[in-house]
């Protein structure tokens, strides 16, 4: 009687119901495709007020239930869809209902980058599309694709389009403008359901790691231009090495200046002064670099000599120091053996 007056003051005084006093516990469940659901729904309704209470489900669905306040679902995840609700109904004719959100998720079948054919060698300065294809996997709105060069993240994407809760086929495009210090670096996506803290921490997939080429033309690890002094009567090497995909091969001039079959070494040993043109070429490009080799005064031989034997033990220990300690270049040498080779 009470309890009517106290309605019928609500209704005159054209307040909204109040807030449906069902909690269910978990109020979320984040569950793999057939997995099963649990949860427990629970209100602070007395029994006298209660007529009865249940569970909406396409399985496990509870029947309305009598002298209850609370009331466990078990169900299985087979319908992607899925929204089970919670209800009572109440002796004064009221009805709640809360729903029970269910996200479910499915692996994907396959994680691949293509078209593979893009693998091939690439060209410094262009840029190539990569694609990373998903199969069959939901839901696509906690998806995310990581893209990793060496063991860097280059690209991250992310689908928060307004996809639907089945399976779909996903593709992410990664644009890679080539840079030299590319060459040999491997490429792979990743592809990961994230669910926050409160979710499953899933398994991450990656596809296949690809390899890398690089083409680029020679460039000199040195300055283009060096002056050396030569000794009277002596001989010095001119390093002409050079940086180059494919390996670049070299040729000095004059060709008259140079010691016979050396003309296509990258270290020339020259005993007379002059200049001295290197010639590196390869598929991508040609570079000259340019050596004045230069007397040292007769009167200051042993001076010079000294001086500059000291100098060129300081160049050679500060170029040996500096290669030895840069990482991983990659360094073509003429008429050597390539550096990289096809992955
Ligand atoms: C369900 O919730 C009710 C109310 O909080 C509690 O009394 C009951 O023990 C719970 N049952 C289970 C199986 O968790
Ligand atoms: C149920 O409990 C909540 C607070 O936990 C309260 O606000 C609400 O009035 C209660 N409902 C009933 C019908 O007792
Ligand atoms: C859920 O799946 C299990 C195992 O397949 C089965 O035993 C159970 O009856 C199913 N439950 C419902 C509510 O369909
Ligand atoms: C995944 O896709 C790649 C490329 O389409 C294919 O070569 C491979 O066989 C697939 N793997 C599986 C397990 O389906
Ligand atoms: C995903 O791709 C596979 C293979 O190409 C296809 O069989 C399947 O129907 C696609 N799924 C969707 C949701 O488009
Ligand atoms: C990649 O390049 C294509 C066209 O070249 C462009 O449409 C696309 O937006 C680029 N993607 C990204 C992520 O930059
Ligand atoms: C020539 O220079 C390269 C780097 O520019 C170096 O790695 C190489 O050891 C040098 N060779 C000689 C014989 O000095
Ligand atoms: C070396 O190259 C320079 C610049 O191109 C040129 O002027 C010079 O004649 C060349 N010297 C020789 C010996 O080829």
């Amino acid at each position: 009687m009470l309890f009517f007056i106290f309605s019928c003051i609500i209704a005159f005084a054209g307040t909204v119901s109040p807030p449906c006093p069902l909690q269910i516990i978990p109020p979320k469940v984040v569950v793999g495709y057939g997995d099963s659901i649990a949860a427990n729904c629970s209100c602070n309704y007395s029994l006298d007020q209660l007529e009865n209470m249940g569970w909406e489900s396409p399985n496990g669905a509870v029947s309305p239930t009598e002298g209850v306040t609370f009331l466990l679902l078990k169900a299985n995840a087979t319908e992607w869809t899925m929204e089970p609700k919670c209800y009572t109904n109440l002796l004064d004719g009221d009805q709640c209902l809360k729903r029970l959100t269910v996200t479910i998720y499915k692996m994907a079948d396959n994680v691949s980058v293509s078209p593979q054919s893009q693998m091939g060698p690439m060209v410094e300065g262009k840029t190539y599309r990569m694609q990373c294809d998903i199969a069959n996997v939901a839901p696509a709105r906690h998806l995310s694709v990581y893209w990793h060069k060496r063991n860097k993240i280059v690209y991250t994407e992310s689908f928060n389009k307004e996809l639907n809760q089945y399976p779909v086929n996903l593709s992410s495009v990664f644009n890679l403008t080539a840079q030299r210090d590319d060459n040999a670096a491997q490429i792979w996506c990743e592809a990961k359901l994230n669910f926050g803290s409160s979710g499953p921490n899933l398994r991450s997939m990656k596809s296949r790691s690809h390899g890398v080429i690089v083409l680029y033309p020679p460039t000199f690890t040195q300055p283009e231009k060096e002056t050396v002094t030569l000794k009277a009567g002596g001989k010095i090497d001119l390093n002409c090495t050079a940086r180059g995909n494919p390996m670049p091969s070299c040729s000095w001039h004059p060709s008259d200046l140079i010691l016979e079959n050396n003309e296509k070494q990258p270290i020339l040993t020259v005993t007379r002064e002059g200049t001295y043109n290197c010639t590196v070429s390869n598929t991508q490009g040609t570079n000259t670099k340019y050596f004045i080799v230069t007397s040292a005064p007769r009167d200051h031989t042993v001076l010079a000599g000294l001086l500059g034997g000291f100098g060129a033990l300081a160049v050679v220990l500060l170029i040996v120091g500096y290669f030895t300690l840069k990482p991983d270049g990659t360094f073509s040498f003429c008429n050597g053996q390539p550096t990289s080779s096809v992955i």
